[in-house]
């Protein structure tokens, strides 16, 4: 009897000792201590043993059960600790890590030049006025000088939402908007950036959507000298102080007369080269006078008021600027091509 109690009491001790969790030790103590468990049989069977060996078989059973209660309760703060210091480790910070850097994005190319000719022209007088991308007919065309059956109406083919209703294919609504907000009374000293739409085939110079940002400015004896001197402001801190400027005789039916405004090439100071196609000029703007008509019908009095108007392709401007030859990088969102101007 007591070479079996001995012998049980090694068996749980080896099992104790190899358990590996919690669930393992409750089974060995389930097993060796519970009631059907073999110390338990023991104790139970005494009643057959003789009146000498009861008391030494009751007390070394009581004293194995207790030995083996005493591992089992060591054994689990143990497998406790051992948990607790794996779950430090793997929790443990490195505060010698470099840390991560946090990605920035920037200003859209085109936004960023925009940004600069407002802050020219506000620094010039002017404000900024928007309106509608959605216009009507009127506004776009009708108002500007251009009836329904005029032929210049080509020189912008446009997107048709009904016979009244386009995607205006210019900023001058706003001008006439504006003016018309101003009921015949100037000075009117606005530019107006936004998106405009034409039936373009997307190229490397065109494309179907694109920003135009124009200027106007109405008041009484508004000259062309005037606009040729704001347009020498510009070009000069757009592309640098050696710009000259000239203005070749043009035509737009909104303005009269109507001019072109070239520049001095910065590349090559006007001798002639690539960027300039040999001619020492830039083509960069059309501009005039504002057109009588679309004074009288914007509620200015034509024979007190005058003004001259312009209008640009900031697109056009940044390519010349930074030397990008395809107008849809603007458009198509490679972040290769995005990355290349972050502002200081
Ligand atoms: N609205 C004209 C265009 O889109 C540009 C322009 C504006 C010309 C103002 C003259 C005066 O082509």
């Amino acid at each position: 009897m007591k070479e079996k109690l001995l012998a049980l009491k090694e068996e749980a001790f080896a099992l104790i000792e190899n358990a590996s969790d919690k669930k393992g030790l409750q089974d060995v103590k389930v097993k060796y201590l519970g009631k059907k468990g073999p110390i338990t049989e023991v104790l139970r069977g005494m009643g057959k043993l003789s009146k000498d060996e009861r008391p030494v078989i009751g007390a070394l059973a009581n004293e194995i059960r207790q030995a083996i209660e005493l591992v089992i309760e060591q054994k689990q703060t143990k497998l406790q600790e051992e948990l607790i210091q794996a779950q430090l480790e793997s929790e443990t910070i490195d505060v010698t890590l470099p840390g991560k850097s946090i990605k920035t994005g920037n200003a859209h190319p085109l936004t960023s030049i925009i940004e600069e000719i407002e802050d020219l022209f506000i620094g010039l007088g002017f404000s900024i006025a928007e309106g509608p991308e959605v216009e009507q007919d009127y506004y776009n065309f009708e108002a500007l000088n251009l009836p329904k059956d005029h032929p210049a109406r080509d020189m912008q083919d446009s997107f048709y939402i009904t016979n009244e209703i386009l995607l205006r294919t210019h900023t001058s609504p706003v001008q006439v908007r504006t003016m018309k907000k101003h009921q015949g009374k100037g000075p009117v000293k606005i530019i107006c950036p936004g998106k405009v739409y034409r039936r373009d085939t997307d190229d490397a110079t065109h494309s179907h959507q694109f920003m135009q940002i124009e200027g106007l400015y109405v008041d009484k004896k508004v000259r062309l000298s005037d606009l040729k001197g704001i347009l020498t402001v510009f070009a000069k801190k757009m592309f640098g102080e050696d710009r000259d400027i000239r203005l070749r005789p043009s035509f737009f039916p909104f303005t009269e007369p109507s001019v072109e405004m070239d520049i001095s090439c910065f590349k090559c100071g006007g001798h002639g080269c690539s960027v300039c196609k040999h001619t020492g000029w830039i083509e960069i703007l059309g501009s005039g006078m504002v057109h009588p008509n679309v004074l009288e019908m914007a509620g200015f009095d034509s024979t007190v008021y005058s003004g001259f108007a312009f209008g640009m392709g900031p697109e056009r401007i940044a390519m010349l600027k930074y030397g990008i030859d395809d107008i849809r990088h603007f458009y198509t969102d490679d972040v290769r091509f995005l990355e290349q101007f972050k502002r200081a």
